[in-house]
């Protein structure tokens, strides 16, 4: 029977980035569930953020924990901040290209809720991409494509492996020393949101079944301005480094409406941009409009060439015209409970990395660009970890059945059609627990009928996040209770 060293679920910053770090001498297989581009890195617009120097780590440190509402884990917001200097100084020692400013020094910009400018960007707007071609280029393991992960190999507290579909109907297991989950967060469960439909939660919902812990998982963060008026679910973003450039927004009447919610306005942290226009459409009826008119066009195109191309296709001119936005899903605070190790909590052998883990770092409300930065230097955590420890399994102790599943069923289009309009609608930017409770229900309905394996997993990390909506009854960041009238 072939051993893997390591099995890695995932192919966006996280997993790329930890298999980049793992020496080539050893096994290793990466699991992705579409093709390689399909996840959300690729789609990172506006940066990395990262401590500029040794004087920022405590400011970056702050603003962290200010815009997570201090409901972040502080030893492990002191960590983040505290590699971020090497990490992203030993990515470009490999070559990866950042942005520089005309003296060729390395060009950061601003974000909302960011004390100064601290977030790197490449080839302008589209930093996810470029980091993401990198990362792919240094890859010296192999990729299986089209491989749909159903079920993790664990007995006690030791991962022994993951079953994954190659097809319709085949399945296949792979054995490995480490499994590292990277498998993103979970945007397609909701009815509009900024991800890539590679992004559906099932592996939390593998985790849920498992017994083992998720956490925070009704702290979903709703990115404030996304193109409104497009057809798919996945909706154009718009960079908060737009806001932080000088960007703003207005109601239809071109009135900067923000101030009247928050001092920062426009720069608030996102959780409460998008409940204030949330709020403010709602209250008034009125359109909400990313305005550019502060830039020039030639600089506009030169700073944000991917945005200003894709808003052409969709019929804007940038910067002359406003564009109709809305807030939608964009990522998921909470997710699988990790150590400092980068260990899932109580196992010995099965790491999480990237949005997949919940390692404290955002608390109630992510602070802008710090998640293309968790990636990194939590992959860098669970390799060192994993390399230092050396643990070996034995696959004779694995002596669970191994379960054919079925992928897909007949039912499941509707329901799943109906899972995405449920969480929208009711585990969204604002929540009535009278509803949340409603849809629990629901989803347990769900549960109960014979529905195909990767909609059930789905469904549980669904349930999940239902479960803890209800059980904080009070607002935290992301998390905003209105009260049953
Ligand atoms: C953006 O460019 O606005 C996205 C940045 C992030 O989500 O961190």
């Amino acid at each position: 029977m072939k051993i893997y060293d390591y099995v890695i679920i995932g192919t966006g910053v996280a997993g790329l980035n930890a298999a980049r770090l793992i020496p080539k001498d050893k096994k290793v297989l990466i699991l992705c569930k579409m093709s390689t581009w399909n996840c959300n890195t690729f789609w990172a617009q506006g940066g990395i953020a990262s401590a500029v120097d040794e004087n920022d780590i405590p400011i970056h440190i702050n603003d962290t924990l200010t815009a997570g509402v201090n409901y972040n884990d502080k030893k492990t917001v002191e960590l983040l901040s505290k590699k971020s200097i090497s990490t992203i100084k030993n990515l470009i020692a490999a070559g990866m290209k950042f942005d520089v400013n005309e003296k060729g020094e390395l060009a950061y910009t601003k974000e909302a809720a960011h004390s100064r400018n601290r977030i790197l960007h490449a080839d302008g707007d589209a930093t996810g991409r470029m980091m993401h071609v990198f990362l792919l280029e240094h890859c010296e393991h192999v990729i299986l494509t089209q491989s749909v992960v159903c079920d993790l190999l664990i007995k006690d507290d030791i991962c022994y492996g993951v079953q994954y579909f190659t097809s319709e109907t085949e399945q296949k297991v792979v054995y490995a020393h480490n499994t590292i989950i990277a498998s993103g967060g979970v945007g397609s469960i909701y009815r509009y949101h900024t991800n890539s439909t590679a992004n559906a939660g099932e592996v939390q919902g593998i985790i849920a079944e498992k017994g083992l812990p998720l956490k925070d998982m009704e702290m979903m963060q709703f990115h404030p301005t996304v193109v409104r008026g497009t057809n798919f679910a996945r909706k154009p973003l718009l960079s908060e480094a737009l806001r932080g450039e000088g960007a703003y927004i207005v109601d239809e009447n071109g009135y900067r409406f923000l101030f009247d919610y928050h001092k920062d306005g426009e720069l608030a942290p996102r959780d409460v941009v998008s409940r204030s226009i949330f709020d403010y459409n709602k209250k008034t009826g009125l359109g909400v409009f990313l305005s550019f008119e502060t830039f020039e066009k030639k600089a506009f195109k030169k700073r944000f060439p991917n945005i200003y191309s894709n808003l052409k296709e969709l019929g804007y001119e940038l910067p002359f015209e406003r564009v109709p936005i809305s807030p939608a899903f964009h990522y998921s605070m909470g997710g699988i409970e990790t150590t400092l190790e980068a260990k899932v909590k109580g196992m010995k052998n099965l790491y999480a990395i990237g949005e997949v883990a919940c390692t404290g770092v955002h608390g109630a409300n992510r602070l802008a660009s710090n998640s293309l930065l968790e990636g990194l230097v939590f992959s860098e955590i669970a390799v060192e970890t994993s390399l230092k420890e050396n643990f070996k399994i034995n696959p004779e102790n694995y002596d669970k059945p191994i379960i054919t599943y079925v992928r897909n069923k007949e039912i499941d289009k509707d329901i799943k059609d109906n899972l995405r309009e449920i969480m929208w609608t009711h585990a969204g930017i604002v929540r009535e627990p009278k509803n949340l409770e409603k849809s629990l229900e629901i989803i347990e309905g769900y549960l109960k009928q014979n529905v195909g394996r990767l909609l059930f997993l789905r469904l549980l990390t669904a349930k999940s996040i239902l479960k803890s909506a209800l059980e904080r009854k009070k607002s935290l960041g992301a998390h905003y209770i209105k009260e049953n009238e």
